[in-house]
């Protein structure tokens, strides 16, 4: 009861303090050329986003959307819309975040929890690194599981601060989708987070010439935070089902 009082508290915080944070940073990273350079190399991403794929689970990601077409994509959490922009004319994307408002790439600026979901209308739902805070996780994934057309996928993508196996998350899943599959990345996870403090410090002066410190600095920050958590953390792609 105090726990889940203690997630609303936080998510109200996190609400009122992160839409503004997230759009200044999303401001920077989509001008910063050393930023694009960093996704490209470490994370094979063909622009600016702000999530934690590895080189292997972009290529899962973008072979799912590519071996496909005319989709219709809910982007949860979809940021400053670069996955959008990449897919925007093979698919029909609609974006869910509270820090965008894009007309054109067809992202509402709105939460989450109180989005206005069609029932049975996506064939695919995404969520790339976004379904931290949430503060009712089972109501949203039965809003997911409706929105879905029969068949469609909700493929998440996350970094777990628990074992995925003793889970809520995990029961919540199976409770409501008929069919729920878990890759499990945590080995290339490792992998990036290596690589990236060495590029990142081998690259300090690309970045510091934009002469703005805050990519840098949070890149920096996100990687010892990961680094330091990497023996308890599970790095997954999970693909859940509807019937
Ligand atoms: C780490 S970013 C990931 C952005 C994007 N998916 C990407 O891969 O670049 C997380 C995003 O989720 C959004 N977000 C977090 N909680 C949300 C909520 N309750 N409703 C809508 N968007 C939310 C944030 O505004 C942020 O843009």
């Amino acid at each position: 009861m105090f726990s889940r009082f203690l997630k609303i508290l936080k998510k109200a915080q996190f609400d009122k303090n992160a839409a503004k944070s997230f759009k200044s940073y999303y401001d920077k990273i989509d001008k910063s050329k050393a930023y694009k350079r960093y996704c490209k190399e470490l994370q094979g991403l063909p622009c600016s986003m702000q999530n934690n794929l590895s080189i292997t689970q972009s290529k899962n990601l973008f072979k799912l959307l590519n071996e496909r077409s005319d989709l219709k994509i809910l982007d949860l959490g979809a940021g400053s819309g670069g996955l959008i922009k990449s897919f925007k004319d093979k698919h029909s994307f609609t974006g869910i975040d509270l820090s965008i408002d894009n007309e054109l790439l067809n992202i509402k600026q709105a939460d989450y929890h109180a989005f206005q979901y069609i029932e049975d209308y996506f064939d695919l739902v995404l969520s790339i690194d976004s379904l931290y805070l949430v503060s009712d996780r089972a109501g949203l994934l039965r809003k997911i599981n409706s929105t879905l057309k029969s068949q469609g996928e909700f493929h998440i993508f996350m970094t777990l601060l628990e074992n995925y196996e003793k889970s809520s998350l995990k029961k919540e899943l199976e409770n409501i989708f008929k069919s729920v599959h878990v890759i499990d990345n945590s080995k290339e996870d490792k992998e990036l987070w290596h690589e990236a403090y060495e590029y990142l410090l081998n690259n300090k002066s690309e970045f510091s010439s934009e002469s703005d410190k805050r990519i840098f600095n949070t890149k920096l920050k996100e990687i010892e935070k990961n680094t330091s958590l990497a023996h308890k953390t599970s790095r997954l792609h999970i693909i859940a089902t509807k019937e």
